[in-house]
């Protein structure tokens, strides 16, 4: 293919990645988008293969094969509850891919041959493509093991680990002076050296996160990994992959710093892997009240009588897969002239969106959707609120026990309606661990079993 069609086919792949970008913004548009990155990282693929000088096309194209077969299986097996430690595997693989291309570039003789600036400037995009690919491999090994269940959640916090971070850090910068000033491949030991290193900072940084704020590891490796892609594209000199990585970083970026208000921590601390679990400022706060409960019969007759409805879907809709029924049940009192909207927190569920996705795939309006901001003020004037499967988004705790790792995390104020119902199988605590204060209040009631039996039961009531 010649140089000037590639160009152009890169600016059109640009394009539809913007356009892809764009269209994810908004719930309407989003498959859209999902289709312009598509068709984009299809023409992508195809002007570099067929770009000049790429040698060996079967291989590369039998290679794509048998890796998109490998992730087509991937993703119609995998559950939406376990789709972010997907997203985190997946990451590990452009860190990785970056540290490889790295090498691979630095052991290739024409980077040898290159003369005065350019050769120190293609040696530092080595450098830091290779740093910033090993912190994103290692990082993203840990919040997947996380997630998956594999990897202790808590905070591994030891005294001293901001100077640690900070020492490797400046060894890493010395180690990189020295490389830069090595002829031929007589910089490998310092690579290798830094490698390791770095493999390490990824791994304490992502080890010093606590369980409840996982989700802005994710979106932040996200954003590491789109900068490591970008890394990887100054060193094949390949603009797409810079233009790409550079949006995957900064959208991460964004995202990040969006999750990082919802759960009102601060960015900066985020990034540098030491904002979880911040030291508890005294004793816990002693729980007072007890825990009652109703029936699928005594719901419904709430439900029959209540005008305005609210319900909070959490991670335990997901997990039953109870979306379905909810939006019948909703249809039901929608009919019966009941205003029922949902309310949304942005870290709900276990990825940024998740509640959204699964109440579109049941076809929810979008107009009876709300965020979390949208319907708090409505809460007191709310007859009843049916939180499903829900339970760190609604814990009290994070406005008022200064003790709790939830704390300062704003949450859905579901506790000032009339009354409240909370769905789930046990009292077991939520993903931050954090025992819930709201089920032992005066107007919550527990409603127990798993999501979706428990909504089928209320609308058999409903109907019958
Ligand atoms: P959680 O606090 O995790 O609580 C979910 C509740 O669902 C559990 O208490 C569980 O109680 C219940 N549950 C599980 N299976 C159920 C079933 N089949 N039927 C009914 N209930 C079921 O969920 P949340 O309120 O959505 O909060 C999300 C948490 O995850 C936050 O702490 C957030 O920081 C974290 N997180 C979020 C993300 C993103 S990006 N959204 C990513 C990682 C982590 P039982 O066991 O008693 O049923």
């Amino acid at each position: 293919m010649a140089i000037g069609i590639q160009t152009a086919a890169y600016l059109f792949a640009s394009i539809l990645f913007i356009l892809s970008l764009g269209g994810l913004s908004s719930q309407e548009s989003a498959k859209r988008g999902v289709y312009y990155g598509i068709i984009g990282m299809a023409i992508a693929v195809l002007a570099t293969v067929l770009g000049e000088g790429v040698a060996g096309q079967v291989y590369i194209i039998a290679a794509i094969a048998v890796a998109s077969v490998i992730g087509l299986m991937l993703a119609r097996k995998v559950e939406m509850t376990a789709m972010p430690q997907l997203v985190a595997i997946l990451h590990s693989f452009v860190g990785l891919a970056a540290v490889l291309v790295g090498f691979g570039s630095y052991l290739d003789p024409k980077t040898h041959s290159l003369e005065g600036a350019a050769h120190i400037i293609h040696l530092t995009e080595v450098y830091i493509g290779i740093f910033i690919g090993a912190i994103t491999f290692t990082g993203s090994i840990i919040a997947w093991g996380k997630l998956e269940g594999k990897v202790r959640s808590k905070a591994l916090l030891y005294p001293g680990r901001h100077a640690v971070n900070v020492i490797l850090i400046i060894i890493c910068i010395v180690l990189g002076v020295l490389f830069a000033q090595q002829h031929g491949t007589a910089g490998l030991p310092y690579l290798l050296i830094m490698t390791a290193i770095a493999s390490f900072i990824g791994v304490m940084l992502v080890m010093a996160i606590g369980g409840g704020d996982m989700p802005v590891v994710v979106s932040m490796l996200n954003s590491y990994s789109g900068w490591a892609a970008s890394a990887a594209g100054f060193m094949l000199g390949n603009d797409l992959l810079i233009v790409t990585g550079a949006l995957v970083g900064s959208s991460g970026a964004i995202l990040s710093i969006h999750m990082c208000k919802a759960m009102n921590r601060s960015f900066f601390s985020v990034i540098l892997g030491g904002f979880g679990n911040a030291p508890a400022k005294g004793e816990a706060k002693v729980i007072e009240g007890e825990v009652t409960s109703l029936n699928h019969e005594e719901v419904a007759v709430l439900l029959k009588e209540a005008k305005s409805v609210v319900i909070v879907p959490g991670y335990g809709m997901a997990v039953a897969k109870a979306q379905y029924p909810i939006y019948e049940m909703v249809q039901t009192l929608r009919k019966a002239g009941k205003n029922v909207r949902f309310a949304i927190h942005p870290v709900a569920g276990r990825l940024p969106g998740h509640m959204n996705v699964l109440l579109a795939e049941a076809h929810v309006p979008y107009d009876i959707v709300l965020e979390m901001d949208e319907i708090n003020d409505d809460m007191p004037d709310t007859d009843v609120v049916m939180v499903i499967g829900a339970n760190d988004v609604v814990n009290p705790s994070a406005q008022d026990d200064p003790a709790s790792s939830i704390y300062g995390m704003p949450v859905i104020e579901v506790w000032k309606a009339e009354k409240v119902i909370i769905m789930k199988r046990s009292m077991s605590a939520g993903y931050s661990g954090e025992d819930n204060p709201l089920f032992y209040k005066a107007n919550s009631e527990m409603l127990y079993g798993d999501a979706k039996v428990s909504v089928e039961k209320i609308l058999d009531y409903l109907k019958g």
